[in-house]
């Protein structure tokens, strides 16, 4: 090397030297990562009890009836729920939720099916699982699980608890293990210091599954969607819908169209599975539904009626994702009494399924009043970072980490 390259490096050195010096000081001195703490106060609408357990507090309260007044009608209280979870508890789970962690490979979070922004669905026909697998069935909305009494599709478990099984340990969701997972959990020194502030001093402060599930389970209790414009109109607020908004609300709760009488207000479900007919889209196979959850011959093809709250945020429609928007959802009910029903296939469908006949103008009414069902003023905050370090949801759904509206303990 020359003498003249030998300076311009020997210059170089003395002018990047201090630089990196610098830097690697920056870096010694950089503190920790702040811990992560657990929020302490209920999420807004809940209450915290004197025993520090967070109470849900709705209007609907004042409704003594479960039944209503008349076919889908406004004062109709809501059905039991599940609440009284600490507020340390919801927040273990909320993290939990969007950890990728709880996957086998580290790839998928709760959120990524059940993602904020698209009402807790996916926007997807049918869910993607680890490794790219399909899964059978669309993702359903998590808005107000808190009130239903079963889960899935076809109804098939009874507890949010035992429902969360099903995607953790599916070959097809997330193709965890049991063991896996809390040796997962356990090695984490966050989640071992999370779980002790949810949970408080255990034996060897090991973490269990059980308080996993419980975590996870506070968590989608706390996802209350009840502050809807119907619902402004429902507790006496006239002005809440516009006309065509009311139109469309008359014909859904008309004994023409009765589509009340199975999406019952305020839930806009009666929690009971219906043949209703739907069809699978082109080259997927028949499925039976319910009819194996009760080994009933006549629920072939019979689902768990779906909530419509959120319901224009959460398409594809239907347990296989057929419709891709409400109206052609709403259409379904009016082409004919099992129109979709495959040939040579004696489906016994709910007496309620009729052939309406409703006009376009009708159907589009119906699609206005479903689209008044939408409130996520209660909608979580994604945290920008989870105790795994993982990203928290996986598979480009960054959008999430947008606008939110609460913030409970979040350190980042
Ligand atoms: C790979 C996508 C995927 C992942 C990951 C996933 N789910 Fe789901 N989830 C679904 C699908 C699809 C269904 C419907 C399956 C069926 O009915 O057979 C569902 C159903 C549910 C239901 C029932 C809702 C109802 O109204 O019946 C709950 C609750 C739920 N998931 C919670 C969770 C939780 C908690 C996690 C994380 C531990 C999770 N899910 C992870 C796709 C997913
Ligand atoms: C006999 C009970 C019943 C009646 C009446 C009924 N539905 Fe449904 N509805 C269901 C069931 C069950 C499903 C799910 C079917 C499936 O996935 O195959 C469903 C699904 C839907 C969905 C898609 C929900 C989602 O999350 O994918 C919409 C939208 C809907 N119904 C609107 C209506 C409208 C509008 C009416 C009145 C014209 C109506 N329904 C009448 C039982 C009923």
């Amino acid at each position: 090397m020359s003498q003249w390259a030998h300076r311009v490096l020997l210059v170089l050195a003395l002018v990047l030297l201090p630089v990196l010096i610098a830097r690697a000081a920056a870096n010694a001195e950089a503190p920790a990562a702040e811990a992560f703490r657990l929020a302490s106060t209920c999420p807004p609408s809940f209450e915290q009890t004197s025993s520090g357990a967070c109470r849900l507090r709705t209007l609907y309260e004042q409704y003594r009836s479960v039944q209503g007044k008349g076919l889908g009608g406004t004062r109709t209280a809501l059905p039991a729920h599940r609440d009284g979870f600490t507020p340390q508890q919801i927040d273990l789970g909320r993290y939990l939720f969007f950890d990728p962690l709880l996957s086998a490979d580290g790839s998928i979070s709760c959120a990524s099916c059940h993602q904020p922004d698209k009402g807790f669905s996916d926007g997807l026909p049918r869910s993607i699982g680890v490794g790219g697998a399909e899964v059978a069935r669309a993702a359903p909305s998590l808005w107000n699980v808190a009130f239903l009494k079963h889960f899935f599709w076809d109804s098939r478990s009874t507890t949010l608890e035992d429902q969360v099984l099903g995607p953790l340990y599916a070959p097809d969701e997330m193709a965890n293990t049991p063991d896996n997972l809390l040796t997962a959990l356990n090695a984490n020194a966050n989640y071992r210091n999370l779980f002790q502030q949810a949970f408080g001093p255990r034996p060897e402060g090991r973490i269990a599954l059980d308080e996993v599930y419980l975590a996870l389970t506070a968590f989608q209790s706390s996802l209350i969607s009840l502050n809807s414009r119907y619902d402004r109109y429902a507790h006496g607020y006239h002005a809440a819908l516009t006309q065509p908004e009311i139109e469309g609300l008359n014909i859904f709760r008309s004994f023409v169209a009765r589509c009340a009488e199975c999406h019952t207000p305020p839930l806009f479900t009666n929690q009971q599975v219906a043949v209703i007919g739907a069809p699978e889209p082109e080259g997927r196979p028949f499925d039976v539904g319910a009819a194996q959850t009760f080994a009933a011959e006549k629920l072939t093809g019979g689902f768990k009626v779906p909530t419509l709250r959120n319901i224009d945020l959460t398409a594809p429609y239907m347990h296989s994702g057929l419709f891709d928007n409400l109206r052609d959802a709403a259409d379904f009910y009016n082409k004919g009494r099992g129109h979709a029903v495959p040939e040579g296939m004696n489906l016994q469908l709910h007496w309620h399924i009729s052939s309406p006949d409703l006009t376009d103008y009708e159907v589009d009414r119906l699609v206005d009043f479903m689209r008044t069902l939408t409130d996520e003023s209660l909608k979580p905050r994604v945290p920008e970072r989870v105790p795994s370090g993982l990203t928290p949801l996986a598979r480009g759904a960054s959008s999430q980490l947008t606008k939110t509206t609460f913030q409970p303990g979040d350190p980042s």
